[in-house]
């Protein structure tokens, strides 16, 4: 009988946004594995290291407290990939994988890249018996192809004299969200293990048992784990382009996507969550897992099942041009020159995370309309806001304002793309006072209070709602 294995060292490739955060929560609760999280960017691994936690790679709430708690005890960041591969027992795949940008499937199909890279390097340095568990939101069928990587080391020559290899792939996607992101991992709703070796699941199952009760452990086969994570990803992204489709017809009708949302929410079968209607969603996983759904469809000649998810992106993407048409039209059709306070340029709350943001394309809009856009964000880089919207160059139209009150002084509009906290508690009093006449705020978050604003003179335009009505 094959005998148990036993987890003591763990090794995590990739110290980003997925792999930071899930290796400090398992570290936090398995105080006797020793966890090594390792990447190939040193300046990221030197930023988890920093003595000053305001300086970690991410911003997640919680996340400070256990990296203070636990760092240089069981969790440590380092650039050693080799040896830290070379002592695991178990290795997670954490890198990056986005849309590919040139060649076969480019602007659907993942790149892979990154994930092949790490693949070869476990092969190459691993010893003994690895379990290697991928966690990057991956096309299916991509732990066949990292098991032929690492079942091909072993009849490279290379290795014929060196100690024996054994290698169980498992796939245990991430269903944690961004600014939740601690609490997501200490209490998720499943966790699922995909894979074919019992021992290999039973040996990831146990991890996750320190803190998970058993109930929540679904253990699937490997193509089943990989296509869940997909789906999971395209049915939440499906409810928002179903919502922000709404907002649309309520602007038309007068009828509020607030209180559409809140009635349907209500039925059981509907549920409540994921029901916002916003400026589209954004972030690294929705709008990629999508289109490798689309391509993975097409490659199976299952077209009618690509096009109808292609309509979730294009009903997201136009969700974000009828907001800066909008803006553009009430502002008298020109930009030119005009100030634009832009609040929130994170694709969500809580994060820092700038990746497919819908404030990259509306703020792009503006730019080309000749606005100049004065960018506050309370987490954000200044140089994060360049690289997206002028891939580093200076341009004189993109300010950015430390302060809200530097943003929204003197500006002819104000526009709120990310629904962080301090924008619920605008002093609206004293802004309105500030800016230009008549003055303008866009909504996108459906957040502020459209009375309390009009009785300040601001004309308003919130997110599925009509105001004239
Ligand atoms: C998502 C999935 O939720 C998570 O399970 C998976 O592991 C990774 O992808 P994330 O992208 O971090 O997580 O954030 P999420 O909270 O899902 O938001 C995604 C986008 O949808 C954001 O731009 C958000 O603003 C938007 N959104 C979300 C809405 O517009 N309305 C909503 O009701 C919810
Ligand atoms: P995610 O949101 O999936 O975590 P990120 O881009 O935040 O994606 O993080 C992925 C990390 O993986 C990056 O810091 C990148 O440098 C790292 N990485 C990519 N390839 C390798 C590799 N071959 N070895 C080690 N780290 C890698």
């Amino acid at each position: 009988m094959q005998k148990s294995l036993k987890i003591k060292n763990i090794c995590c490739i990739g110290a980003g946004y997925v792999g930071g955060p899930t290796m400090s929560v398992i570290a936090k609760n398995c105080p006797e594995i020793k966890i090594t999280v390792v990447d190939i960017n040193k300046q990221r691994i030197d930023s988890w290291n920093d003595n000053n936690l305001d300086n970690l790679p991410i911003y997640e709430p919680g996340l400070k407290k256990i990296i203070k708690e636990c760092r240089g005890k069981n969790l440590h960041f380092s650039c050693d990939v080799d040896s830290a591969i070379g002592q695991a027992d178990m290795i997670f795949l954490s890198v990056n994988t986005p849309t590919k940008s040139r060649g076969i499937g480019a602007g659907q199909a993942s790149d892979l890249k990154w994930i092949e890279a790490s693949a070869r390097k476990v092969a190459e340095a691993a010893k003994g018996t690895t379990i290697v568990v991928e966690k990057s939101t991956l096309p299916v069928k991509t732990a066949e192809t990292i098991k032929i990587i690492l079942d091909s080391s072993q009849k490279d020559n290379k290795f014929k004299n060196s100690e024996k290899k054994d290698f169980h792939v498992l796939s245990n996607p991430e269903f944690l969200a961004e600014g939740s992101a601690i609490n997501d991992l200490q209490y998720p709703d499943r966790v699922l293990i995909g894979g074919d070796n019992q021992k290999a699941i039973e040996a990831l199952e146990s991890i996750y048992l320190f803190w998970v009760e058993k109930d929540k452990i679904i253990k699937t086969n490997l193509w089943s784990s990989e296509l869940s994570k997909l789906t999971a990803n395209a049915f939440l992204a499906q409810r928002i382009s179903s919502i922000n489709s709404i907002s649309a017809l309520c602007e038309e009708t007068g009828a509020d996507v607030q209180e559409v949302a809140k009635a349907i929410g209500m039925d059981k079968r509907i549920g409540s969550s994921f029901l916002k209607s916003g400026p589209g969603f954004g972030g690294s996983c929705f709008k990629k897992d999508i289109l490798n759904l689309i391509y993975l469809s097409n490659y199976y000649g299952l077209k009618e099942v690509g096009n109808y998810w292609e309509k979730v992106l294009e009903l997201n993407e136009w969700q974000q041009s009828r907001i800066s048409q909008i803006i553009t039209k009430k502002l008298f059709g020109n930009l030119f020159d005009k100030k634009i306070s832009i609040l929130g340029f994170s694709f969500k709350a809580d994060t820092n995370d700038v990746r497919e943001s819908p404030a990259i394309k509306i703020c792009k809009d503006l730019l080309e309309e000749g606005a100049v856009l004065s960018i506050f964000d309370p987490k954000v880089e200044s140089s994060q806001i360049f690289e997206s919207l002028s891939n580093g160059d200076e341009n004189k139209n993109i300010i950015i304002s430390k302060t809200i009150q530097e943003s929204t002084l003197n500006a002819d509009a104000i526009v709120i793309l990310t629904e962080w906290q301090v924008f619920y508690e605008l002093r609206w009093p004293e802004i309105s006072k500030k800016m230009r006449k008549p003055s303008w705020v866009f909504d996108t978050r459906g957040i502020i209070s459209v009375k309390e604003l009009k009785k300040l003179g601001i004309n308003v335009w919130r997110v599925g709602f009509s105001s004239k009505i």
